[in-house]
């Protein structure tokens, strides 16, 4: 397989180039290579793009979302691998959950799809769960997404297991006892709408507290979905320090405020919840200057039944596979925040080096995981499109900029557009 006249993203800039897959790897990269191929004139090419931070919602809740609807999502949305969480029925606590993802993603054979094992049983937050016979059946790291380890010393234990079977702890920061039932960031628009905030202070005590076990301890965590402009001050400080931490943030926290729950839409419900404007500038500037490693789009997926409720009683979660790169093109690098080598570090360079996973970069020998998207072209967001099963978006009838033309993965062309 050749891709032609494309304009390829490396570390060292925007080249225009051919590329010649083999056996599934990047075999040759030369202004012009011989042979039959695809024409990528006006297209530019990413290495692919990796989301490690994915539900998939199976298996228990296919209604939802299942591995196959997840994995076209994930293709049509430009990634060749996500790593998906383990808040399932039953929850991916054990090797026999783990090996069906694994076994369920080859099966549907479009990106690759490494899950991620809890922390405790059942995220129960009471007793550790099997680490070392979860990472054996497939898992590439541990958490208890959706929400934290109440427990500081089983934390401690947690991060210390992972550590012996070089896996990472991907924490869900959130303090329960101070977030109380609030569906909101607690704020101008809590007051407003009548609804139950939620102050920073409920993420940012557990993110301080995961950079104290990871100093004291001298190991490392990443911590998921940063969205206070407290939070992102916290990681910047431990970096400094030298505390290995590392950390992700999601589209629609440097894209969104809590404005948009202003009119009570459920779509905007999620978790942590979407904050002020002070924030969300931060989060871009975490992202500028390197205190925030990449981006994940925490989608997760719902049913119209779970979101076309009172708002109290709304699920929270964004369906994010489709948008995250359009979303991500538009807010940071077309406003010329990040350049699109640095757009190519945060959406597949920097998750693959936080797990170890082969791929995050277009050379020679590596993965022929490939994602060519036309920059130029503007296109309204519309959720009937979605290949997802969940269309809550917030973004519905949007304006983004940057659509993916082309999913390529192991070589194999796993998504392409239909040509009008
Ligand atoms: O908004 C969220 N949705 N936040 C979480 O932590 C969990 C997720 C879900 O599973 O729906
Ligand atoms: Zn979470
Ligand atoms: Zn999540």
């Amino acid at each position: 397989m050749i891709l032609k006249h494309a304009d390829v993203v490396t570390g060292g800039g925007v080249k225009r180039l051919d590329i010649r897959a083999e056996n599934g790897r990047i075999a040759e990269l030369a202004p012009e290579i011989e042979g039959e191929g695809i024409d990528c004139r006006g297209l530019t090419v990413f290495p692919g793009l990796i989301d490690m931070h994915v539900h998939l919602r199976e298996p228990g809740f296919e209604k939802k979302e299942n591995i196959e609807s997840g994995a076209r999502a994930a293709v049509k949305g430009g990634f060749s691998q996500i790593c998906c969480m383990p808040n399932t029925e039953p929850v991916a606590d054990n090797k026999v959950v783990v090996s069906y993802i694994v076994n369920r993603a080859r099966e549907v054979g479009l990106c690759k799809i490494h899950p991620i094992g809890a922390i405790t049983v059942g995220q129960r937050g009471e007793n550790l769960a099997a680490i070392g016979a979860m990472k054996a059946a497939g898992a590439v790291a541990i958490s208890e997404d959706g929400k934290s380890v109440v427990k500081t010393s089983l934390m401690a234990n947690a991060m210390q297991y992972a550590a012996d079977f070089g896996l990472k702890c991907l924490c869900h920061c959130e303090d329960a006892s101070l977030v109380d039932g609030g569906v909101v960031h607690e704020g101008y628009y809590s007051t407003f709408t009548g609804l139950k905030g939620s102050i920073r202070a409920a993420e940012d005590i557990i993110i301080a507290r995961e950079i104290c076990l990871a100093e004291s301890l001298g190991l490392p965590v990443h911590i998921c979905h940063v969205s206070t402009y407290s939070g992102v001050q916290l990681i910047r400080e431990a970096k400094a320090r030298g505390v290995r931490v590392t950390a992700e943030t999601c589209p629609h926290y440097f894209t969104l405020t809590d404005a948009a729950i202003a009119e009570f839409d459920t779509n905007a419900k999620v978790n942590p919840p979407l904050r002020e404007e002070r924030d969300r500038l931060a989060v871009i500037e975490g992202l500028r200057d390197g205190t925030i490693d990449c981006i994940a789009s925490d989608h997760a997926p719902h049913h119209e039944d779970d979101k076309n409720v009172e708002f109290n009683y709304a699920a929270f979660g964004i369906s994010g596979l489709e948008t995250s790169f359009a979303l991500s093109y538009t807010q940071l690098a077309a406003s010329g925040a990040l350049t699109l080598p640095a757009l190519a570090e945060k959406m597949s360079g920097a998750p693959a080096r936080i797990l170890g996973l082969e791929g995050g970069k277009i050379e020679v020998g590596a993965p022929a995981d490939l994602t060519a998207a036309d920059l130029n072209e503007t296109w309204t967001v519309d959720p009937k499109e979605f290949a997802s099963k969940g269309k809550n978006t917030p973004f519905a009838g949007r304006e983004v900029r940057g659509r993916v033309k082309l999913t390529v993965v192991d070589g194999a062309v796993k998504y392409e557009e239909k040509r009008a």
